[in-house]
């Protein structure tokens, strides 16, 4: 199979052009760097033994995106380009409907020119309402996001949803992912944003190191049983492993289908924090501070529909994640050093 990765070079996308690779398929990266760096395509190379295509270019320019699909002849787009940060979303909405939305029109446009009619999403678990209980099972309500990012995310899966109602030769799968973490056990690639990290691991990762003073516990007082928010975190090689099964699926399945990545089980700050200690063998402070304005108390994934029909289930537990990201936080260091 051949397939083509839309923010190819970012977080999910190298270690899914990983998994990809390693399974025997032919991989092209289409990236525009602005959240990550070319150097990624080499580190695929290594981890992997085989070189992934690399081309740089912007998913709303659309002639770039037919050059690339007429050059390399995808059987399926894995859709990771997009802005991702919540925070920023809200200051700046015009840029994430712009990036994520129209680019995604831009993106689609040239499939349909060039012939190719099977995609699969980077959805989020933001898309379901806030008011539904855990677990979050895809056929619960998705109306309204609490930030434009997450509004691109719903108006994006609607788009594809229209499509395939509308010609029926598409095939869309929007996968809805929960929290992500972790990185490739060789330590070569993995997540590593600018700036002070708003998500909560990479925040540890960074205290574990000594680069901040302490972890800020965003509210202790949830009704969650340890006081602390609840999520379904997911180690990004059982996501990725997650995208190669969904790949299979697309290519012999029609219509448009959403599914959960998670692992279908929730864990609290503290437990991220304790297992973190136990991977960096020392101590991680931590403040308990007031609640994250907009941030829910508890939520995780219904993980059936992935393993009826994907015949996929996440593997790897707390331990690995946290043992993953801090041996990727250390080979970061030996660069930087
Ligand atoms: P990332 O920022 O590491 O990767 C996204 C990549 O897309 C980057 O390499 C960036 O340079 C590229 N990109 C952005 N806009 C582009 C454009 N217009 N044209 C071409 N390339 C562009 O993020 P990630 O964590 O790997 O997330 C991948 C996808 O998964 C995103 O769509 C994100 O919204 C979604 N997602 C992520 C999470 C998470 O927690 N990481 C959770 C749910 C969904
Ligand atoms: C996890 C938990 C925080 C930071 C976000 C997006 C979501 C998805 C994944 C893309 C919460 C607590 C955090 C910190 C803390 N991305 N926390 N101290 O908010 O569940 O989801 O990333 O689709 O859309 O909203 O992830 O890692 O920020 O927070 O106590 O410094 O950790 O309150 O309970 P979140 P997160």
């Amino acid at each position: 199979m051949k397939a083509l990765l839309t923010g190819g070079t970012g977080f999910i996308g190298s270690h899914t052009a990983v998994a990809l690779l390693e399974a025997g398929n032919e991989v092209m990266l289409y990236d525009n760097l602005y959240n990550s760096s070319e150097r990624v395509v080499g580190a695929i190379e290594e981890i992997t033994g085989k070189k992934p295509g690399f081309m740089k270019g912007d998913i709303r320019d659309e002639a770039r995106m037919k050059e690339c699909f007429t050059t390399f002849k995808p059987d399926l787009v894995i859709h990771f380009a997009g802005l991702k940060a919540v925070g920023e979303s809200v200051a700046k909405p015009l840029e994430y409907y712009d990036n994520n939305v129209g680019g995604t029109l831009a993106m689609l446009r040239a499939m349909r020119e060039t012939g190719c009619r099977r995609l699969i999403f980077s959805s989020s678990a933001t898309v379901y309402d806030l008011h539904n209980p855990s677990p979050y099972i895809e056929g619960m309500p998705v109306t309204h996001a609490t930030s434009p990012y997450g509004e691109t995310k719903i108006q994006i899966e609607t788009i594809l949803r229209d499509l395939a109602k509308a010609e029926s030769d598409w095939s869309f799968v929007n996968l809805r992912y929960f929290n992500p973490i972790g990185a490739h056990p060789s330590g070569l690639i993995g997540e590593d944003p600018n700036g002070i990290p708003n998500n909560l691991v990479p925040y540890v990762a960074r205290v574990a190191h000594g680069r901040l003073p302490f972890v800020r516990v965003f509210g202790g007082d949830y009704p969650t049983r340890d006081g602390t928010g609840v999520r379904d975190y997911i180690h990004v090689m059982d996501l990725a492993e997650g995208h190669a099964a969904a790949a299979n699926y697309c290519l012999t399945h029609k219509g448009e289908i959403p599914i959960n990545l998670g692992t279908g089980r929730g864990s609290s700050v503290l437990d991220i924090i304790h297992a973190y200690e136990k991977a960096c063998g020392h101590e991680i402070p931590y403040k308990i501070m007031d609640r994250r304005a907009g941030d829910l108390p508890s939520f995780f994934a219904s993980a059936d529909r992935a393993k009826s029909l994907l015949g996929w289930t996440a593997k790897r537990g707390l331990e690995e994640m946290c043992r993953d990201s801090w041996n990727f936080e250390q080979h970061l260091a030996g660069k930087s050093a």
